[in-house]
């Protein structure tokens, strides 16, 4: 399975609606999208914590309010056909997304400034009945255990970047009872791979946009790749 990276960010500006509805056009079955908070707690689907790369603005998202990042442009920047596209919400992207078609919310915002970004994102799941195809993950830990204490249900995917010693035993003591494990795949190996699904966990490797890296991880057994090519096995034959 491929996760659409961003929607499907090597198509279309990355977290944009433009974005979702080419992934869900060209067939893919989870879409992740990064989350964060503005100034006036709204949940804005962006990336990086200031509008500059993604957008024709300027400065923090969460010195904004939704308002205030409404009027810029987020598409411009990667292709003049995509100048309407806008900064989406959280609710406008659950709003499109088709009934077979998973979402993975990724959490980005600055750790220690987080507020209570949790309990908003799950009062949107809930009010949008999207639960069961909903997988919140995040790096920040501590994020991902309040959302566990809020939600013992909901499925959380556990980020890692570096490659721990004793991974296994730290997520297990950690509360966070994690539904996947989403490591970067240049750290990816087969201990880890097997590791992680003889203890129960869905392995999720990203971002893996070379055919070799496909490959490999397929190699290894993982259940699916995020990815910022939907195509990404058939544009390589
Ligand atoms: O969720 C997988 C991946 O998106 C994590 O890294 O920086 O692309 O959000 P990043
Ligand atoms: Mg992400």
């Amino acid at each position: 399975m491929i996760i659409g990276h961003k929607g499907t960010s090597a198509y279309a500006p990355e977290n944009t609606l433009a974005s979702i509805r080419k992934a869900v056009e060209m067939g893919v079955k989870c879409i992740e999208i990064d989350v964060q908070l503005t100034k006036d707690k709204e949940i804005v689907v962006i990336h990086d914590y200031t509008l500059n790369r993604t957008t024709n603005g300027k400065g923090w998202i969460k010195e904004k309010t939704l308002k205030e990042i409404k009027v810029y442009d987020a598409g411009s920047w990667f292709g003049k056909t995509f100048e309407d596209e806008k900064v989406p919400t959280l609710a406008e992207v659950v709003k499109i997304l088709p009934k077979d078609v998973w979402l993975n919310i990724e959490i980005k915002s600055i750790a220690r400034e987080r507020g209570d970004i949790e309990a908003r994102i799950l009062a949107i799941v809930k009010a949008h009945d999207i639960l069961d195809r909903v997988i919140i993950s995040s790096f920040d830990h501590v994020s991902l255990l309040k959302f566990r204490t809020l939600d013992q249900d909901i499925k959380i995917g556990l980020l890692i970047y570096a490659y721990w010693i004793n991974p296994w035993e730290m997520i297990e003591l950690s509360g966070i009872k994690p539904y996947s494990i989403h490591p970067a795949i240049e750290y990816l190996d087969e201990a880890f791979v097997v590791e992680g699904k003889k203890r129960g966990y869905k392995v999720f490797p990203y971002t893996v946009n070379s055919i070799d890296e496909y490959h490999y991880a397929m190699q290894l057994g993982v259940d699916g790749v995020f990815s910022d090519y939907p195509d990404l096995a058939e544009r390589n034959q």
